[in-house]
């Protein structure tokens, strides 16, 4: 009955933010076990690596793990086996967490924090789902070398290998169908496959999974067209479906669409419905430690855990409208902050959703 959570704070403010949505957390009186593990820069300082075992093998045995964030400018000389981001990267493959969903949503409240006119922006509500353990991310081989051959022919060369095997491309389709059909109905998947063989099998296979939903609209989109369309005519978008290099950047333009990262959550999930949780934010080292970083997107991840791996809707319905009525409270964290609301702190606002949570 009881549920275990693996908490990862991490480096920069994931500590502070992770300490608010376990507070959220806690509150709701769930048969919940709580374990904490250091991972990233932290757990390098403290054991040499930044996944260290016994931080695999916690996460590998909870339900889900919330994840604060890694990584720290005084890192970026270690060899990239070392470096904080091998944490995260390591976890999403050990545990095959294939499945990213990135939703970007952007809050009524928030409406004049988009860089883009009002009524480009307004109700705008995508959901990214980016694969998230294959292509040219884990693609062997790879390395840098003597260039074998070529105008370069002896000269160093760096290299990587974009693939994607059809059973991949396959369950992170249905996926996407699946999650466009509880949405708007529309699929849009994005590829290169005017250039690149992996995304022209990527493109076949996507449309033979659509077969099997006949209610969702696809359509296929090159991925620089999809990023100059995120800006343009954002609201076209319902469910975007795309590879993990691309997923990198399109997640990252359709979050800044929305002016407030620091909202934003995300969820990583495998086939048997464990999941790793984390704010789409990074640990933004420059702020760490003053107490002014906003936890929501953290507090809403918990919330994707709780609907997601946990099988608590309601209890994910609670607190997302916990956040939004902290919102209309008027209460902002400096990210979000503009004239005529309140300026609060981390704790603050991890206050604030206590109670309104009631
Ligand atoms: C993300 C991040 C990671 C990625 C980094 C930290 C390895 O940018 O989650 O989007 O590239 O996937
Ligand atoms: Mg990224």
């Amino acid at each position: 009955m009881t549920q275990k959570i693996a908490v990862l704070p991490g480096d920069g403010i994931g500590p502070e933010i992770v300490e608010q949505a376990v507070r959220v957390l806690k509150a709701l009186d769930l048969p919940l076990e709580i374990n904490h593990a250091p991972v990233g820069g932290t757990a390098y300082d403290l054991h040499g690596h930044p996944l260290p075992p016994d931080t695999l093998k916690l996460a590998q045995e909870s339900n889900a793990v919330l994840f604060g964030a890694v990584g720290d400018w005084k890192y970026d000389k270690l060899p990239r086996e070392h470096r904080p981001e091998q944490a995260i990267l390591g976890l999403r493959k050990a545990m095959g967490l294939f499945a990213n969903l990135r939703p970007a949503i952007l809050y009524p409240e928030l409406a004049n924090a988009s860089s883009l006119k009002p009524e480009i922006v307004s109700g705008l509500d995508i959901l990214i789902l980016r694969e998230l353990t294959g292509d040219i991310y884990f693609g062997t081989p790879r390395g840098v070398r003597e260039a074998p051959d070529g105008p370069f022919k002896g000269q160093r060369e760096g290299f990587d290998t974009m693939r994607y095997a059809e059973p991949e491309i396959r369950r992170i389709a249905h996926i996407g169908f699946q999650a466009a059909m509880k949405r708007q109905g529309k699929l849009c998947s994005v590829d290169k496959a005017n250039v690149l063989e992996t995304s022209q099998l990527w493109r076949d296979i996507v449309t033979d999974v659509s077969k099997e939903y006949p209610g969702v609209q696809l359509s296929h989109m090159y991925v620089d067209n999809a990023a100059m369309q995120l800006v343009r005519a954002p609201r076209e978008f319902d469910v975007i479906v795309t590879g993990n290099l691309f997923g990198d950047i399109l997640s990252d333009e359709a979050a800044m669409l929305t002016g407030s990262i620091g909202m934003l959550p995300s969820a990583s999930l495998n086939a048997s419905g464990q999941g790793l949780y984390e704010p789409s934010h990074g640990s933004a080292p420059d702020i760490a430690g003053k107490g002014i970083a906003n936890p929501l997107a953290t507090i809403l991840s918990s919330a994707m855990m709780l609907r997601y791996s946990l099988n608590q809707a309601a209890h994910a319905d609670r607190i997302e409208k916990a956040v939004q009525k902290v919102l209309q409270q008027g209460l902002r964290t400096a990210d979000i902050f503009e004239a005529g609301t309140t300026k609060v702190g981390t704790s603050q606002m991890g206050d604030a959703v206590l109670k309104a949570l009631g």
